[in-house]
């Protein structure tokens, strides 16, 4: 750990541009490698700096002595610039408006480049290896894909990784006319975007058919889809047995309605009743419920789940992001039949309508779907509320 410290702090030194900030670099560095040099019993160890080299060490016994600083000259080799997914200034971005001539984000598009690279580098992530592993082709699907910067930069990626021969994409977007214009910019470009295409359609009446070799779809995502287009997008990745499904949900109206009109609130018997008396609190449950229930239904579909912050929330306050991997299946057979089988009367089914009616949820889309009763009759928020407080 301490031998991280200094290294990190070497490092810095390293890119450290005056002697001023050098200076104190080396000496908190010439201090912990004092520490170092007691505590681990080395007897030797050199703090390299921009400006200077300084060895401190215990060979006359044990006193700790620095040498007269040497000069080193600086290693710039290893100075690369920091590789993003896509680079800003790609043509594409620049023809979708997301950049301007000179490759720099037009105002007011920093954080949307951001969003795109970060979404680009997890879905990669999840969906190259298993990829090459399997030497099929990518197929992937954005839905509600809007002007579609986020399907350009993701299928760009792709192509460069695995050559524009194994990868297509498609885009659904309700809205003809931005279907239309950026069908033009992907003929235009040519070359990896011959193969990535948007269609116009309703996320949840698309129709994929099977345009790939084996009728798969790699990857499902979506990227701020309205409210319950997220669900439908999430149905359309389990239909159509999709590898992996990322989503960043957006506006979480449906559950919201619950939280402002049950009566948690003025409940007084309710844990939350202080919490929920508060619209901000009352806002953010509904998210953190919406996503955690999607994410039990999608466990009970089949897939591995993770639920994190994609992004800092300087950069969109809808910064939540579901991962969904497939599980193999035969852990999910095996899953399946320790729990029984089916959906219905399974534990995870139970703990989701728990959840429920403990918030006062009565519907959400996803689980409607997916044919799941979330079971408001099954019982009261009440016996919820009493079964779980703790013994007095
Ligand atoms: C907030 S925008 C996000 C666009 C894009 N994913 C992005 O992040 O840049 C949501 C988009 O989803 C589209 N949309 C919403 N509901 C839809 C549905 N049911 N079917 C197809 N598109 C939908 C909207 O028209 C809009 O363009």
């Amino acid at each position: 750990m301490r031998l991280l410290l200094l290294l990190g702090l070497t490092t810095c030194a390293a890119l450290a541009p005056t002697n001023v900030f050098d200076g104190i670099l080396s000496r908190v560095a010439l201090s912990c490698s004092e520490d170092l040099l007691l505590m681990d019993d080395l007897q030797k160890i050199t703090v390299r700096t921009t400006e200077h080299d300084y060895i401190a060490s215990t060979s006359s016994g044990d006193n700790i002595v620095v040498k007269e600083p040497k000069f080193t000259s600086v290693v710039t080799s290893h100075d690369v610039p920091k590789k993003t997914m896509n680079a800003p200034s790609s043509t594409f971005f620049q023809k979708l408006g997301v950049t301007n001539s000179d490759g720099q984000p037009r105002p007011g598009y920093s954080s949307k480049l951001r969003q795109c690279n970060k979404f680009v580098e997890i879905v990669s992530r999840l969906v190259l290896l298993p990829t090459l592993e399997s030497r099929r082709g990518v197929k992937v699907l954005d839905m509600g894909c809007g002007k579609g910067y986020l399907t350009f930069a993701l299928h760009n990626h792709l192509c460069e990784k695995l050559g524009p021969q194994s990868v297509s994409s498609v885009g659904v977007e309700v809205r003809p006319t931005l279907v239309d214009d950026i069908n033009k910019i992907a003929t235009n470009l040519g070359g990896n975007f011959e193969t990535l295409s948007f269609a116009v359609g309703e996320i949840g009446n698309y129709d994929e058919g099977d345009t790939t070799e084996d009728g798969r779809v790699s990857a499902l995502i979506a990227l701020h889809a309205c409210d319950t287009a997220t669900d439908d997008a999430i149905h359309q990745g389990i239909k159509n047995d999709v590898d992996v499904i990322v989503l960043s949900p957006c506006c979480h109206k449906e559950v919201r309605r619950y939280m402002e009109n049950n009566d948690i609130k003025g409940d007084n018997e309710h844990p939350y009743k202080n919490l929920l008396k508060f619209g901000v609190y009352r806002e953010r449950m509904a998210e953190h419920l919406t996503d955690a229930m999607r994410g039990m239904l999608l466990e009970e579909a089949g897939y591995n789940v993770d639920i994190f912050e994609f992004i800092g929330g300087e950069h969109t306050a809808k910064n939540c992001m579901i991962t969904a991997t497939k599980k193999s299946s035969s852990s999910s057979a095996a899953a399946s039949s320790t729990r029984g089988g089916g959906m219905e009367g399974t534990s995870r089914i139970e703990e989701l309508r728990d959840l429920a009616r403990l918030h006062g949820i009565e519907r959400l889309r996803l689980a409607d779907l997916m044919g799941v009763d979330l079971g408001v009759g099954g019982g009261t928020r009440g016996d919820i509320v009493r079964g779980r407080m703790p013994p007095k």
